[in-house]
């Protein structure tokens, strides 16, 4: 049975987080559009626009430390060609004390159908408190 707009996009959702994972940039530039925007604690309260700031990150590579990350209870809001997907990431990790930890984040992904293909187009993290 064909996929629904609703799972292909929790689907991207999770390729998008699997890119940002193990440091693909190919795979995370394939996913969204070149003029995307954000909001997220690296940016120190800024809306930063464009690949390159992400960019940086990717460029330090995965790091050494076993990573697996879940995205708790994910919800698509459909309006036409954009969607919204919302959820809370769950990411753990060895941390500097050689102990298992995790983090939490609030999501919000907005993704636009730009020529047949779901874009990535802004996105808001927080961490959760
Ligand atoms: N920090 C890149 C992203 O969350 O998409």
């Amino acid at each position: 049975m064909a996929a629904t707009a609703e799972q292909e996009l929790i689907e991207l959702s999770r390729q998008l987080i699997d890119s940002i994972t193990t440091a693909d940039w190919k795979a995370y530039a394939e996913l969204c559009a070149a003029d995307i925007s954000c909001f997220e604690p690296e940016a120190v309260g800024h809306l930063v626009e464009g690949m390159e700031f992400h960019r940086y990150y990717f460029n330090l590579g995965a790091g050494d430390s076993p990573r697996n990350t879940t995205l708790v209870a994910p919800k698509v809001r459909l309006m036409g060609d954009v969607a919204v997907v919302t959820y809370v990431r769950l990411t753990q990790r060895i941390n500097e004390a050689d102990a298992p930890t995790t983090s939490s984040f609030e999501e919000t992904r907005v993704w636009q159908k730009q020529d047949g293909a779901w874009k990535h187009v802004h996105f808001h993290r927080s961490p959760c408190r």
